[in-house]
C-alpha cells in the first residue's frame, strides 16, 4: 500500500492511539521552538495539525502541506483559523508555495518517508527568507535500527509502513550543500529511560 493510502486510513486513529512518537514530538516541537520568533510558517507533512496550533500562538499566517487528505481532514476540523491554510502537496515534487515566504519551515515525523532528503533541503532553501529556520523533528536513526517504524493498529493486525533511515551525517551534509548551517541538535528520550535509545532527534537549521 502506498504511503499517501496508509495515512488515509490512519488519520481516523492517528491523534487517538497510544503512540509515544507523537507526543514526544510534540514536547520537541514546543521546546525547541519556544525561544524563537516567526511569523510565517510552512509546515511539512503537517499530518492531523498535531502541532499547527501551538504554532499559531507565534505565527502570523501557516502553510500546512500533505499528500493524505484523510489527514488534511482532520487538521481542517481542529484548526480553524484564518491565518491557516492547509495544502494537498507531495513533498517529493517541487512545493508550489511562494519563495522566501518562510521564516520558519517545521517538519515532524515525515522524512522517514522521503528517501531523498537533498531535495527537501533544495526546496526548504527556496521557501526559506534569510535567517530563517528550518526545523526538523524525526525518529532516531537508532530507534530505527532496533525496528521501530511508522505504525497502526488494524483489525488484521499491525500495519507497518515503508521507511528510510537517515543517518544524522545525511540530514547536516544535505543541509550544508543546501545553502543550512546547524543551529543546534538535541536527542530526545522517552522519560524514565535516560539509558535506553534515544527516540527522535531534533535539528535546527539557518539559511
Ligand atoms: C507521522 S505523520 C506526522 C504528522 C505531523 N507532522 C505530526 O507530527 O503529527 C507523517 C505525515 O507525513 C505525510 N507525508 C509522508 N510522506 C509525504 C510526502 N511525500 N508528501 C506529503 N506528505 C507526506 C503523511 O501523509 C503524514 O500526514
Amino acid at each position: 500500500m502506498s504511503i499517501e493510502n496508509a495515512y488515509n486510513i490512519w488519520a481516523n486513529q492517528y491523534d487517538t492511539n497510544e503512540n509515544r512518537t507523537r507526543d514526544l514530538d510534540k514536547k520537541s516541537t514546543i521546546e525547541t521552538l519556544d525561544k524563537y520568533e516567526f511569523e510565517n510558517v510552512l509546515e511539512l507533512g503537517c499530518g492531523t495539525g498535531k502541532n499547527t496550533n501551538w504554532l499559531l500562538k507565534k505565527a502570523n499566517q501557516i502553510i500546512g502541506l500533505d499528500f493524505s487528505q484523510e489527514m488534511l481532514n482532520k487538521a481542517k476540523a481542529k484548526v480553524s483559523d484564518k491565518r491557516v491554510i492547509f495544502k494537498k502537496a507531495d513533498l517529493t515534487e517541487i512545493w508550489e508555495t511562494e519563495n522566501n515566504f518562510a521564516d520558519l519551515i517545521t517538519c515532524s515525523l515525515t522524512l522517514e518517508h522521503i528517501k531523498n532528503l537533498n531535495h527537501i533541503f533544495n526546496q526548504a532553501n527556496l521557501k526559506l527568507r534569510k535567517n530563517g529556520l528550518f526545523f526538523i523533528s524525526e525518529l532516531h536513526p537508532f530507534k530505527q535500527y532496533s525496528g521501530s517504524k511508522a505504525k497502526y493498529e488494524t483489525e488484521n493486525g499491525t500495519k507497518e509502513l515503508e521507511v528510510y533511515i537517515h543517518h544524522i551525517s545525511e540530514y547536516i551534509d544535505d543541509a550544508k550543500n543546501n545553502g543550512l548551517e546547524l543551529v543546534e541538535m538535541k536527542e530526545w528520550f522517552d522519560e524514565n529511560a535516560k539509558i535506553g535509545l534515544p527516540r527522535l532527534v531534533s535539528f535546527v537549521f539557518k539559511k
